[in-house]
């Protein structure tokens, strides 16, 4: 069950928050903050994030059998954002490996795990979620990506941010319970439902270099599956990008 929740008004990052503070703080605790001065994205980027208008939240959640047991915990906390979303009745977004939430016109939510601890033994996974709830123009212009927010997705008129956040937090609280009896199985066949990327032709830009082929679903570890002339590859880790046809 839900360990400790805390709102902030200003934080540098919620995910940086329960990084330092994470040695005295319970399994399951969320951190919300109105604003963060210095939000973190994926892979070095920064998060925009105003007051007013989103939702930045951090959760801290341990796990006894180390790294070893948390393939697919990214994707998992993307099929539990998709999840608090229709039970709040919005839909119309979907999957993009491994986790951004997207629409047609652009990215909802991002997710950012991060990983404390040991590879067998006692690990802990700090989970960000930011999701655009209401977006200004100005905000679309220092996005440097289409981004979306779900007032666009219900028809114009914004969702409560108390209850986008209550449906978040109760689907973090279940769903994350629930990785860490049954692993990502339970999540797979939810993640084909939303993965936008399957049977349309990537571009994957990773370690290995370029890789061209086509998107063939995540295998049971959540790796991306990809059809390639040389045959199926699964990819841990890459920069997915959607070639035109
Ligand atoms: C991405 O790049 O898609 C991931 C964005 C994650 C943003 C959230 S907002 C709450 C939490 N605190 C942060 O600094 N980042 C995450």
């Amino acid at each position: 069950r839900l360990g400790k929740l805390e709102l902030h008004w200003e934080l540098d990052s919620t995910s940086s928050e329960i990084q330092r503070r994470a040695a005295d703080l319970p399994d399951l605790t969320l951190i919300l903050a109105e604003t963060q001065s210095a939000g973190r994205g994926r892979r070095g980027r920064s998060w925009l994030s105003p007051p007013g208008l989103n939702i930045y939240l951090s959760c801290l959640k341990r796990f006894d059998g180390g790294f070893a047991t948390l393939s697919g915990l990214s994707l998992a906390v993307g099929v539990i954002v998709m999840r608090a979303l229709a039970s709040l009745g919005l839909h119309g977004a979907g999957l993009k490996w491994p986790n951004d939430v997207l629409s047609g016109q652009g990215k909802l939510a991002g997710i950012l795990v991060e990983l404390a601890g040991e590879y067998q033994g006692p690990c802990a996974a700090i989970i960000g979620v930011g999701i655009n709830v209401r977006l200004t123009a100005s905000l679309h212009e220092q996005a440097g990506q289409p981004i979306h927010d779900l007032a666009s997705l219900a028809g114009g008129v914004a969702p409560d941010r108390n209850r986008v956040a209550a449906a978040l937090i109760s689907a973090l609280v279940e769903g994350l319970e629930q990785f860490e009896r049954e692993g990502f199985t339970p999540f797979a066949e939810e993640y084909a439902q939303y993965d936008l990327l399957r049977g349309k032709p990537l571009r994957l830009q990773g370690a290995l270099g370029e890789v061209d082929g086509v998107g063939a679903g995540v295998d049971a570890r959540g790796a991306l599956l990809l059809q390639t002339r040389e045959g199926l590859r699964a990819v841990d880790s890459a920069d997915v990008t959607v070639r035109r046809a």
